[in-house]
């Protein structure tokens, strides 16, 4: 129910909070990714049946599109508690050690950037994942001795933005794994008029059609593009968001048609007239534009590729004639024509 989870003004500013509060409890809450739902239903309905705990669950897909949602609602329908941490948290063995031997039968160990997990650390896991049990060396030289210890059967729930980076040993052994993917705008639509009818945000079918519209596929840059709409409906016009003050907000916030920001047309921009269209290297390319190469890797290219504008190439990243026709520039006349900053692509 909506109404037992209303928040305060107060809290409307607090992004995480607000994530919180807004995140679906139960699948059927849920919306989008039919086939993951439909999927995980049965899976979870034949582990009660059997008085087993879920196979572990490996979710993967660009950022903000609901893997941990999904991992709390796993929880959520196994009845079990849920435990969170994270691949780069986990320093040294003894603290997965100490994860795991603290586990209670049934329990979700969610842990979110999987793909960060350090090796030695994950040799612990393969036997933990497989036989519930850790090995643990004690003392050091020729009197060191392993103990083996028995852990209660739990869930691994991980989450990842690379799931190619994971090692095949430990992605082999997932049982259930899941690609998340953009969302279509009509799901991120309803997700937005959910989340403002929990937020008691005014808004009608037009104006969440548009909000959705620039929302890039994504449901946390859904409800975080409502909450600014909101912000701006409130202060400069009537509290009510429709098409017109959705379209006035999101001008404003310099988002554009197709859900492009400052960033994105920044780093098309670079390809396009720093790189003469490309190909230009991964680490050329986020120098360029000043960021980090994983947000680009993670953040802004699986959008950028999904709406065609950018190519990868083994010689790097390229731009589209589409790229050239949404920054309003004529495409150049060869492709194919080499940059002078080549270097290889990532
Ligand atoms: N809030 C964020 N993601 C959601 C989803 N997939 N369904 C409902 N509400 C959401």
């Amino acid at each position: 129910m909506h109404e037992q989870r209303l928040v305060s003004a107060q809290a409307i500013g607090d992004e995480d909070n607000i994530d919180i509060v807004l995140r679906p409890i139960r699948l059927s809450d849920y919306i989008g990714q039919e086939k993951v739902k439909s999927n995980l239903a049965v899976f979870i309905a034949a582990a009660r049946a059997r008085k087993q705990s879920l196979d572990h669950v490996l979710l993967s897909g660009p950022p903000g599109l609901g893997k941990t949602t999904l991992a709390t609602i796993i929880a959520q329908e196994m009845g079990s508690a849920i435990r969170r941490t994270s691949g780069p948290a986990i320093e040294r063995p003894g603290d997965l050690a100490a994860i795991l031997t603290n586990l209670e039968p049934g329990d979700i160990l969610f842990i979110d950037e999987i793909h960060r997990m350090n090796r030695s650390i994950e040799e612990i896991m393969y036997p933990a994942m497989e036989d519930f049990c850790i090995d643990i060396v004690i003392g050091k030289g020729p009197a060191a001795r392993t103990l083996q210890i028995d852990l209660p059967p739990f869930t691994l729930v991980g989450a990842t933005t690379r799931p190619g980076l994971l090692s095949s040993p430990l992605r082999d052994r997932f049982g259930i794994t899941f690609r998340l993917d953009f969302y279509g705008e009509l799901e991120l639509a309803q997700i937005i008029t959910r989340a403002a009818s929990i937020l008691k945000i005014p808004i009608d079918s037009a104006g969440a059609a548009e909000i959705a519209r620039c929302s890039r596929g994504t449901p946390r840059v859904a409800n975080r593009l409502l909450k600014r709409v909101a912000d701006f409906a409130l202060v400069k016009g009537n509290g009510c968001i429709d098409r017109e003050s959705a379209l006035q907000s999101l001008e404003m916030l310099e988002i554009d048609d197709h859900g492009l920001d400052m960033v994105d047309r920044m780093i098309l921009d670079a390809i396009i007239t720093k790189f003469s269209g490309g190909p230009v290297g991964l680490e050329t390319l986020a120098a360029s534009v000043s960021e980090e190469t994983d947000t680009l890797t993670d953040v802004y290219e699986p959008y950028l590729l999904k709406l065609g504008l950018i190519n990868k190439t083994p010689r790097g990243r390229v731009a589209t004639e589409r790229a050239y026709r949404v920054m309003g520039l004529a495409p150049r006349r060869t492709m194919a024509e080499p940059s002078l900053f080549e270097e290889d692509g990532q």
